[in-house]
């Protein structure tokens, strides 16, 4: 069979990637541009100066990955970009792109669910990862537990009733002085830390989360005790979070009698967490597999391979793709 080449396109936030994926799986390049410089000095993302930089971008990125790849535009077969959910703005850059990519090239355009790629960045490190397993999907936006039936169908068991984890690790760290994102800064904080203080942890008779007891627990501490041992809260916080993930994990691997799981997103690149995920795995014996970090975040080669998945399912857009902020997983 004749090798399908996919370009893809992500911009649903503070990162201008594009990438070049051969046959869903194999990356020929994935070409990242991060924001986070400009964004630091906010404290988060501006979602106007984000859309402004995905433009001045968009064109140069595409041309390095296509000359990275040593291909040219003839070379591809499909355009797949991301078209929600994410910042209105900043997907209208990537679907009008892709838009005008996919007609000029005459080669079929497919939108992809941005959730939907984080889960496919395992199938890229993966080669013999296949539905169906359970997805854990943890970042800045996102805190959901997938059933993936196949490539293209999926089952939310549970999500974030408030925050998103990302968010609330965000949140945390800028309220204790560390940089935007706050996520790896934790991350490298609580290794100097011990988990000794009691945060709250919130439990439902479903498999839903919550992050915005434990975010605002942290917050009141902080202000409270101002000379709190900041490497000490940072272990105690990641310890509460990832407890909170495990429990929900194993009781729906229970239920659903899975074999194998699959961790996604940016938080899922939490040394911390990918150690408490990898020992669930030898205790209940099943497979658990991670991204490598480079994949765990933002990135466009977790879009073309999903947006392949989606183009064999005949899944293909019109050119009337429109940009889709608040999209649910799942959703066409
Ligand atoms: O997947 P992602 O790049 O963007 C969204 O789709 O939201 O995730 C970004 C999130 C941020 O909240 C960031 O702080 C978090 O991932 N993150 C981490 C780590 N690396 C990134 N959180 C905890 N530990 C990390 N090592
Ligand atoms: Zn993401």
């Amino acid at each position: 069979m004749k090798d399908i080449i996919t370009l893809g396109i992500e911009s649903s936030c503070d990162e201008t990637s594009v990438a070049i994926v051969k046959n869903g799986r194999e990356v020929l390049t994935n070409v990242i541009n991060t924001q986070i410089e400009i964004h630091k000095q906010f404290g988060g993302v501006v979602p106007e100066i984000a859309s402004r930089k995905h433009i001045e971008n968009i064109s140069n990125v595409t041309k390095f990955a296509l000359k990275e790849a040593n291909l040219n535009f003839n070379d591809i077969d499909i355009v797949a970009c991301t078209y929600g959910p994410g910042l209105v703005g900043a997907l209208l850059v990537g679907v009008g792109y892709a838009k005008a990519l996919s007609f000029a090239l005459d080669k079929p355009l497919v939108g992809v669910n941005h959730i939907e790629g984080h889960i496919a960045a395992n199938y890229i490190n993966f080669s013999e990862l296949e539905p169906p397993f359970l997805c854990l999907v943890i970042s800045g936006g996102h805190t959901h537990l997938v059933y993936v039936k196949n490539y293209t169908e999926f089952e939310i068991l549970g999500k974030t009733r408030d925050d998103a984890i990302g968010e609330a690790y965000d949140k945390v760290a800028r309220v204790i002085g560390l940089e935007y994102p706050g996520g790896p800064k934790i991350d490298k904080l609580a290794k100097e830390g011990q988990a000794n203080i009691k945060l709250p942890e919130t439990y439902f008779d479903n498999l839903d989360f919550s992050f915005s007891g434990i975010k605002t627990a942290v917050l009141n501490l902080n202000h409270k005790e101002p000379n709190i041992n900041k490497a000490d809260l940072c272990a105690s916080f990641e310890k509460a979070t990832t407890d909170m993930l495990i429990n929900n994990t194993e009781k729906a691997i229970k239920n659903m009698k899975v074999e194998k799981i699959a961790l996604a997103g940016g938080v899922s690149a939490n040394s911390y967490i990918r150690e408490k995920f990898k020992d669930l795995g030898e205790k209940l014996k099943i497979h658990v597999y991670y991204p490598e970090l480079k994949l765990c975040t933002d990135n466009a080669a977790m879009i073309a391979s999903a947006g392949y998945y989606n183009f064999i399912a005949g899944r293909i857009s019109g050119l009337d793709l429109n940009a889709v902020p608040n999209l649910k997983i799942g959703e066409i």
